[in-house]
């Protein structure tokens, strides 16, 4: 996916200026390059992430962000009265499986999360398909 977005997608010359660098680790290490992040984006990877590696995820957010950083998610919503996801491992195609799959959540386990860790939580109005994008910042 990433080699196919950046032969697509992204300009020659804005790869040869702004000299990106990527890793794919896959345990949510957001501290490899040793940066803080004004942004982080996790566009249908919260759709079929475990609660364990969402809680990882903030927790790194946490670490490696500036105070003033944004971290957009996009989630399926566990509709009312259906439970959320409680496995431990990804669902859906990775490195690691070739079977679809999603995972849905509920936007209050979300809030409890981001609450634990002193940030905020808004649903943004504009979605993908049926998935809805949260803004993450920390709390004022
Ligand atoms: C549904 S795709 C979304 C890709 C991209 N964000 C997009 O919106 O097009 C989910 C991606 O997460 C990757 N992935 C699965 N498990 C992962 C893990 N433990 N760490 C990092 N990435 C993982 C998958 O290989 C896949 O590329």
């Amino acid at each position: 996916m990433l080699e196919l977005g950046l032969k697509e997608f992204i300009p020659a010359a804005t790869l040869a200026g702004k000299a990106p660098r990527f890793d794919h680790n896959s345990d949510f290490n957001f501290g490899v390059f040793s940066e803080k992040f004004d942004y982080v984006i996790a566009r249908s990877i919260w759709s079929h992430a475990a609660p364990v590696q969402i809680k990882q995820m903030l927790d790194q957010f946490v670490k490696w962000s500036t105070p003033e950083a944004v971290f957009l998610t996009s989630i399926l919503k566990a509709d009312y009265g259906q439970d959320q996801y409680r496995g431990d491992t990804w669902v859906g195609r990775s490195h690691e499986s070739d079977s679809g799959g999603v995972v849905r959540y509920r936007l209050e386990w979300i809030k409890d999360e981001c609450r634990r860790r002193s940030l905020a939580v808004d649903e943004l109005k504009r979605n993908i398909l049926d998935q809805v994008w949260l803004r993450i910042s920390r709390a004022k």
